[in-house]
C-alpha cells in the first residue's frame, strides 16, 4: 500500500469523543474517491507502527477530512483524539473500500441508510453526493445514538431536510435517554428529547420507512456495530430486500481472537502470488496468514486486521483454511473462494493463495 504524508489543517470535535480531522497533502488532489469509501491512517505510537482506517466526510482539492471515535483501548483513535495537533505529519493512504454509493444524474432509487453512532461518517459523504447529484432518487436515514449529544452531522442533516424536503427524510432515535443521578444508580427520562427512543427495529423500519411497499428499485446500507449489522440485515432481508440490494460496512469489530478451529491446527507452507511474484513461506499453526507474511516481511495488502474491511481479500487457490470471522465477505464471495488473510488460519499442511 502506498502512504503519502500528509499535515493536519484542522480538527473540530462534533460531540464528545468524535473528532473530525482535515489533512492535507498535494497528493489529495489526485485521489478518486467513490461516497463512502476510507482511508488508512499510519502513525508510529510508542515505537510501534499502527495502521488504522477511516471512513472519509469530505473531499475538497487537497484536503480530506476523517472521522475518528474514541474507541476502549483503541491505540490509534486515542492518539489522533488525544495527541495530534493542527501542524503534525501524518501518513496516509489512498482511498480504498466496497462500502460506496455511485450516483448518477438520471438514476431513480430509494435508498434506506441504517447507522449507529460514528457509522454515520461514510453515509454523510453518501447521502451528500446522493442529494447533490441524483435528483430524482429518495433518501432515507434511520440513526441511532445512545444520547443527543452523541448524533454526529445532526445540524447538517436538519439542514438538507429544509433544503431537500422531497428528497430527504431523517429520524433519529435514542437508546439510552435518561439522565443519571447519584453516580449512575438513579435513572429519569431526559426531558429535552421528544424524538423516537429505542433501538432500530422491523417494527421501526416500517413505520419510518415510507417507500419500503412501493415497487421502486431499494438499496439499503447498514453502518454500525457488528450486533447492529447483523441483526439489522436479517430484518431487512425479512422485509423484502434481496441481499444483493443490502449493503454493510462494520465499525468496532469485537474480534475473539480465540475462536480457533485449534484441535485441526498445523504448521504450513503457504504459496501466494502478489503483484505477479510468487513466494512460498511457512506459516505457525494457528497464526493468521497475514500476520505470517507481515513477520516474514512481506508487505501484504492490509487495513482494519479484524475481518470488516476487505483489504486483505484474496482467494484461496489450494489448501483449506479457517477464517474467525468473515464480516467483509458475503456469502456468495466466500463459496467462490475468497477468504480474509487477516482471519485465515492453516487447517493443511500446504496452502495457496492469490492475490488480485
Ligand atoms: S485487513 Fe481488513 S478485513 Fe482483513
Amino acid at each position: 500500500m502506498i502512504y503519502h504524508i500528509s499535515h493536519v489543517t484542522d480538527i473540530t470535535s462534533p460531540c464528545k469523543d468524535v473528532r473530525l480531522i482535515s489533512l492535507s497533502s498535494p497528493f489529495i488532489s489526485t485521489f478518486e474517491i467513490d461516497p463512502g469509501q476510507y482511508i488508512n491512517v499510519k502513525a508510529v505510537i510508542n515505537g510501534v507502527e499502527v495502521e488504522r482506517q477511516y471512513s472519509v466526510c469530505d473531499l475538497q482539492k487537497d484536503k480530506i477530512t476523517i472521522g475518528v471515535k474514541k474507541v476502549k483501548s483503541g491505540i490509534m483513535s486515542s492518539y489522533l483524539i488525544d495527541s495530534i495537533k493542527v501542524g503534525d505529519e501524518i501518513e496516509i493512504s489512498n482511498p480504498d473500500g466496497r462500502f460506496i454509493v455511485e450516483p448518477k444524474h438520471e438514476i431513480r432509487k430509494s435508498y434506506l441508510f441504517l447507522a449507529a453512532g460514528i457509522g454515520i461518517t461514510p453515509i454523510y459523504k453518501m447521502i451528500k453526493e446522493i442529494l447533490e447529484q441524483e435528483p430524482k432518487s429518495e433518501i432515507c436515514l434511520l440513526y441511532s445514538n445512545k444520547t443527543e449529544k452523541d448524533i454526529v452531522f445532526k445540524s447538517e442533516f436538519d439542514q438538507w431536510k429544509e433544503m431537500y424536503q422531497d428528497q430527504f427524510h431523517v429520524i433519529y432515535t435514542l437508546t439510552d435517554n435518561v439522565n443519571r443521578s447519584f453516580f449512575g444508580l438513579l435513572k429519569s427520562k431526559s426531558s429535552s428529547w421528544t424524538g423516537k427512543t429505542g433501538r432500530i427495529t422491523l417494527d421501526f423500519i416500517k413505520e419510518n420507512y415510507s417507500s419500503l411497499e412501493s415497487t421502486i428499485q431499494k438499496e439499503v446500507y447498514l453502518c454500525g456495530p457488528t450486533e447492529f449489522n447483523i441483526d439489522l440485515e436479517k430484518i431487512v432481508f425479512e422485509l423484502g430486500i434481496p441481499h444483493k440490494q443490502i449493503h454493510k460496512e462494520f465499525f468496532h469489530v469485537d474480534q475473539n481472537t480465540e475462536a480457533i478451529a485449534s484441535q485441526n491446527a498445523m504448521n504450513a507452507q503457504l504459496t501466494f502470488t502478489l503483484d505477479g511474484n510468487k513466494q512460498t513461506i511457512e506459516v505457525k499453526a494457528k497464526e493468521k496468514l497475514l500476520d505470517a507474511m507481515i513477520r516474514q516481511g512481506v508487505n501484504a495488502p492490509h487495513s482494519c486486521s479484524s475481518g470488516a474491511c476487505a483489504s486483505c481479500v484474496c482467494k484461496l487457490v489450494s489448501g483449506k483454511v479457517s477464517m474467525d470471522i468473515s464480516l467483509a465477505l458475503d456469502e456468495d464471495e466466500i463459496k467462490d473462494g475468497y477468504i480474509l488473510a487477516c482471519q485465515a488460519r492453516p487447517l493443511s499442511p500446504e496452502i495457496e493463495i492469490q492475490y488480485a
